[in-house]
């Protein structure tokens, strides 16, 4: 069985991580796939954002890190997936994701959309919040993986140098 996990990972976070963990054990191989979406304006390029991932997921060996433009259905179809797995937080995650699996169901009935619920832990995590917690100096040790750390370190560096001197 193979599951693709689609997101824009802007930057991943340890909630991103522990789906992909749980998925890579049910699945045979599951495709990370970084959204190109020009619809938002990310912080990290698509490169950034796939090699940080390929870094989070260096030690799950069933895991590919991949890239998509467009509708996601096609990227599943062109590898031959069966599953897109899509990680549910809060209620606030379910119409949406609930409109997109229709969606996708209607454009390709034999996908199957599959939800795991986050772990408590990380239900209040999200690349936004992480984000806005590094712009503004905060620790987000435990948050994401340490190479997201540096990155997030690296991109703000001048803030933080900025509100030492202030
Ligand atoms: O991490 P995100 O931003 O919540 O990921 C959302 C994403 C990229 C998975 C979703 O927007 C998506 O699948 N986009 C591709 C376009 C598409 O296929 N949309 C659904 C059918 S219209």
């Amino acid at each position: 069985m193979k599951a693709v996990y689609p997101g824009s990972f802007d930057p991943a976070t340890n909630g991103h991580l522990d789906i992909l963990t749980r998925a890579a054990r049910v699945f045979d191989t599951v495709l990370v796939t970084v959204a190109r979406n020009p619809a938002k304006t990310p912080l990290f390029t698509m490169d950034e954002r796939m090699a940080m991932l390929q870094v989070a997921t260096a030690g799950l060996p069933n895991i590919e890190v991949h890239s998509f433009d467009g509708l996601l259905i096609e990227f599943v179809q062109a590898h031959g997936a069966q599953v897109i797995v899509k990680g549910l937080r809060a209620m606030s995650d379910f119409e949406n994701e609930f409109q997109m699996a229709l969606m996708n169901k209607k454009l390709e009935p034999t996908v199957e959309t599959m939800f795991m619920m986050t772990a408590n832990a990380h239900s209040y995590l999200s690349s936004s919040v992480v984000k806005e917690l590094a712009r503004l100096g905060g620790c987000v040790t435990g948050l994401v993986p340490d190479v997201v750390e540096e990155q997030l370190k690296i991109r703000f560096a001048e803030e933080y140098g900025g509100r030492k001197k202030g």
